[in-house]
């Protein structure tokens, strides 16, 4: 018997994909063949098997080169299936809580790096990307950006959130590959929601739509200029009011050569999302923003569920299967995340009383109907 090494071919690397740990590029099927030993001429050579298919989320989607990624707290980290699961069946990870202002920059002066270095260094030791989530957002504030000592005017404003982006950016500079810069500025009609960082007082650019997020690129963009950089929202997957005001900022964005990398659809959903109507917008939007010559990351995908019955399982595996096919039927969808990957730690039930059972993954960590169903659309 011999090892027959297949690798994955070079271009399995070229979408971001995330570097694998070991030898695990590789498969090593045992072939068995005879024209491999020295016996005589005359036997007849058996058919090599073919390669088994990946057999992990995150090996099968790399050889569509498309990061599988999950949101991770690294107060989760010591116990050994969560890490083990994290680190097997996926490529990316990101903080769920631990980069927002309010956690990361607790006190004008204070950084608190412990906890997002802790999942940096895993990602790291495991071959995983990190998705920086998130630096610019109205919600996880510190007390001293929400009820300053003295107000603030947009001048002081504007040099407090350029010191924290800079600092954070900086901080992590070549070790975090993708950042949500802003994080769901629009509301319903495509606008700018009113908030801290836009009008109330804002940075300096109230009542100019954009222009704070464009700020806030800009930013983001001087302190680790290879990071890629994203505006994420919800209620934006398909095509509608609010994801047309995002396609028009990212339309005069890149046209203007602001340093906009691409957009997160976060995708907390239903299996009521599983129509023939919204995969087809869902596709448009995708390719729409595709065009401008953007990336589009799915960012904080969840099914919820009001039960466990075989039923609703089976209703959340197709919701799965059928979005990661539209986002391997697009070049521009290079990523695939959840929000979290384990029902245990899951944001759904506390935010949705009745509701849970929302992830790829059980509460014992046991695979669902979903992980099978995005495994084998993947394969
Ligand atoms: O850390 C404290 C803990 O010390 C305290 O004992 C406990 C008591 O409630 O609260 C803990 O903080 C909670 C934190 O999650 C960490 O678990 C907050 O109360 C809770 O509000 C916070 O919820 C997070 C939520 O954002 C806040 O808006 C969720 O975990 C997180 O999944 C969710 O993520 C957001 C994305 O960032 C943006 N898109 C929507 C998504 C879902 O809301």
């Amino acid at each position: 018997m011999h090892a027959l090494k297949v690798s994955f071919g070079s271009a399995a690397l070229s979408r971001g994909g995330a570097l694998m740990p070991g030898a695990a590029l590789a498969l090593f099927v045992a072939a068995g063949l005879a024209g491999c030993s020295s016996g005589s001429s005359s036997s007849t050579p058996t058919p090599t098997p073919p390669p088994p298919p990946p057999a992990t989320l995150r090996l099968a989607a790399q050889t569509h080169n498309v990061l599988m990624g999950s949101a991770a707290d690294s107060g989760y980290l010591s116990e050994s299936l969560y890490a083990s699961t994290l680190s097997t069946e996926y490529s990316q990870l990101e903080p769920e809580n631990e980069m927002k202002f309010g956690l990361i920059h607790p006190e004008p002066t204070t950084y608190a790096y412990a906890g997002p270095d802790a999942l940096v260094a895993f990602a790291q030791a495991n071959g995983m990307k990190v998705r920086g989530h998130n630096l610019v957002w109205d919600s996880q504030l510190p007390d001293w950006v929400t009820a300053p000592t003295s107000p603030w005017t947009p001048a002081t404003l504007n040099a407090a959130l350029s010191d924290h982006i800079a600092n954070v950016v900086g901080h992590y500079k070549g070790e975090v590959y993708a950042w949500d810069v802003v994080n769901e500025p629009f509301d319903g009609n495509g606008n700018i929601r009113s908030q801290i960082w836009y009008d109330s007082p804002g940075i300096g650019y109230a009542g100019q739509g954009t222009k704070f997020i464009e700020q806030a690129l800009n930013w983001a963009h001087a302190a680790d200029p290879a990071a890629k950089l994203f505006v994420n929202d919800y209620s934006v997957e398909t095509e509608n009011a609010k994801s047309d005001g995002m396609y028009a900022m990212a339309q005069d964005f890149v046209n203007r050569g602001v340093p906009l990398s691409g957009v997160g659809l976060e995708f907390h959903i239903d299996p009521t999302f599983d129509t023939a109507s919204n995969l087809n917008s869902l596709s448009q939007n995708i390719q729409r923003f595709g065009a401008l010559g953007l990336e589009v990351h799915i960012t904080e995908l969840d099914v919820r569920l009001p039960d466990d019955t075989t039923a609703s399982l089976t209703a959340q595996a197709q919701t799965y299967k059928d979005l990661i096919n539209v986002c391997l039927a697009q070049k521009a969808c290079t990523v695939f995340q959840t929000w979290g990957f384990t029902d245990k730690y899951s944001w759904i039930p506390s935010f949705f009383p009745g509701y849970g059972w929302a992830l790829p993954f059980d509460e014992n960590y046991a695979k669902k109907p979903a992980y099978t169903s995005l495994l084998t659309a993947l394969q």
